[in-house]
């Protein structure tokens, strides 16, 4: 079965596209390259052959990969990743968030419905839920206003895919995502954004003396007064979607879920299992500017995805932080 990945050059995406292939599935990438990576998909492809996995350069902006679908006939589904995800640029320069993210997808879902592709999986994220005061959260806690503009494009894709579903147009799934971390489990296929966001990836980067890590959370209500999030291994959440695709189409149904771990970990214990697992004691300063507004607990109760998909997370912290470490010791410099 052949299905489109869009973001595949990415980071969840190449890593999604492997979990793809091993499951015997075809893989037409596209991705525009704006903040992913050709290396990873031609890593795939050597390892899958190029007629599992052909390679498209395309920006959703422009024509939501209708010419990619004129040539690749025969696509079943989409996993669609292609997002731009920095929270604080979205805070500064919105518009380039609405159009790509939010334009990107509804053109994109136009293709789809053109082509008749009738199944759709989206990468959301539990910033939908915006401030909540009593996790664990499961799908049916409310929508609420979007903390970022980031977090707004999100929740407008959603309700749009909500009434394409709504109008008879596709089935979709989709996944919020919590806090995404490690690498695939042979350390091949990381998180190279040129800046990274996620706690794990910069403590990481700081254990390895790869730039300076601070603490830049704003002091909470939590035991140690740190955050508390949920992490998430990025080969566990590709299975989620291998699973998502398989329901969708059995059960021609639409569905959302929260793809977490049903555990939280502080900023601070993260940071001193990162300690532990490597081996290095490195120093950590306080940012000169903190955040604001940072909501002191969250984390998944990943329990209607065990129900209906039959996933469960596997892989623990500490295979998170090896398995990334070792992508970053092999990347110094990224993917470039
Ligand atoms: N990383 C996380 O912790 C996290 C958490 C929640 C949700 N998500 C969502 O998961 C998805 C993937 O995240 P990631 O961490 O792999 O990010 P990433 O930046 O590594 O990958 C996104 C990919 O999309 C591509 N892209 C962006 N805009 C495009 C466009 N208009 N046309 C074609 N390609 C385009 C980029 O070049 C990149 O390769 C995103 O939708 C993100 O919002 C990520």
């Amino acid at each position: 079965m052949k299905i489109l990945i869009t973001g595949a050059g990415g980071y969840i995406g190449s890593n999604t596209a492997k979990v793809f292939l091993q499951a015997g599935y075809s893989v037409v990438a596209l991705d525009n390259f704006s903040n992913g990576f050709k290396a990873p998909l031609e890593l795939l492809q050597k390892e899958f052959g190029q007629e599992k996995l052909v390679i498209y350069t395309d920006d959703l902006v422009d024509d939501g990969g209708a010419s990619v679908m004129d040539r690749e006939p025969d696509i079943q589904g989409i996993v669609h990743f292609a997002a731009l995800l920095n929270v604080g640029e979205s805070m500064q320069i919105p518009e380039k968030y609405f159009t790509n993210n939010v334009i990107g997808t509804q053109k994109l879902l136009h293709a789809a419905i053109d082509h008749h592709i009738p199944y759709f999986l989206f990468s959301s994220s539990c910033t939908v839920y915006g401030e909540i005061d009593n996790p664990p959260v499961d799908e049916s806690f409310p929508v609420k206003d979007a903390s970022s503009a980031y977090g707004a494009t999100k929740q407008l894709c959603e309700s749009m895919l909500h009434w394409y579903d709504k109008l008879g147009k596709i089935k979709y799934i989709s996944l919020r995502y919590f806090n995404v971390c490690g690498a695939s489990d042979d350390s091949t296929l990381g998180d190279a954004k040129r800046e990274t966001f996620g706690l794990m990836q910069n403590a990481v980067k700081g254990a390895l003396g790869m730039r300076e890590f601070d603490f830049n959370y704003q002091k909470v209500n939590t035991p140690d007064g740190s955050p508390i999030r949920d992490f998430i291994n990025v080969v566990d959440l590709a299975d989620a979607h291998v699973k998502g695709l398989e329901y969708v189409m059995k059960n021609d149904t639409s569905e959302v879920f929260n793809l977490g771990t049903g555990t939280g970990n502080s900023v601070l214990e993260i940071v001193n299992e990162i300690k532990r697992v490597l081996g290095v004691d490195f120093p950590v300063k306080d940012a000169q500017n903190r955040r604001t507004g940072e909501i002191p607990q969250i984390y998944a109760d990943y329990s209607k995805a065990k129900r209906l998909l039959e996933w469960e997370p596997k892989r623990s912290l500490e295979q998170s932080i090896k398995t990334l470490a070792q992508f970053y010791k092999d990347h110094p410099h990224g993917w470039e």
